[in-house]
């Protein structure tokens, strides 16, 4: 399942990061806060433990949030511009990375990295990355934290492309998808149209 986030201030910030004229500081900032504008979606079935406080008048239980039962999983080098928002959101949850770089001939994943939390089967799985493209980056990261016992899992991206969602949907029909557009197509270099071009490139003014 697919759920794309209409909301105007996220259709808005989108637009500017697919601007070639923002600069990476602006492009890192919108990341930011367009992060937290989809993670309102993505958290909104979240589930609430109570606890009991004091309020200057009186005790109560009331809703909280239990931190560490999330882990924010992040795709290197891109997940870091999602990844930073999240955190501010729920500072407390886990982290896990998955290091995956693009072969550019065949555009398949190579693993570099894995490192994810031990208690990886009783936390929610939040995976991030900005771009989901030809899927199989994203495809692999899921088997990683499946193998690695986790059992809920979401992935969430800013922008995808139709043969990504595709190929995502048929490995794991089982992890919904959240970003802010779904675009045309990928061009033969694997590139999302129209896009914004490369975000790690975008995110660490690597161009
Ligand atoms: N990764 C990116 O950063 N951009 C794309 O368009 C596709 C994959």
């Amino acid at each position: 399942m697919v759920t794309i986030v209409t909301h105007p201030l996220v259709q808005h910030k989108l637009t500017v990061m697919r601007d070639r004229t923002t600069n990476s500081a602006l492009f890192r900032v919108t990341l930011r806060e367009v992060s937290f504008l989809i993670a309102y979606e993505v958290m909104k079935d979240l589930k609430l433990g109570r606890r009991e406080i004091e309020t200057p008048l009186e005790t109560g239980t009331f809703p909280s949030l239990e931190g560490r039962r999330l882990c924010f999983v992040s795709i290197l080098r891109a997940g870091a511009g999602l990844l930073n928002g999240m955190l501010d959101l729920v500072p407390d949850a886990r982290v896990g990375h998955i290091g995956l770089y693009r072969d550019h001939a065949t555009l398949e994943p190579v693993q570099y990295y894995l490192k994810l939390p031990d208690a990886m089967g009783e936390c929610e799985a939040i995976v991030v990355d900005p771009m989901l493209a030809t899927g199989n980056s994203a495809i692999a990261a899921v088997d990683l934290l499946k193998k690695a016992g986790a059992g809920r899992i979401k992935y969430m991206c800013l922008l995808a492309a139709p043969e990504g969602v595709a190929a995502f949907e048929a490995a794991h029909p089982d992890t919904p998808i959240f970003t802010a557009a779904i675009d045309r197509e990928l061009n033969e270099k694997g590139y999302i149209l129209p896009g914004l071009g490369d975000a790690g490139d975008r995110i660490f003014g690597t161009v």
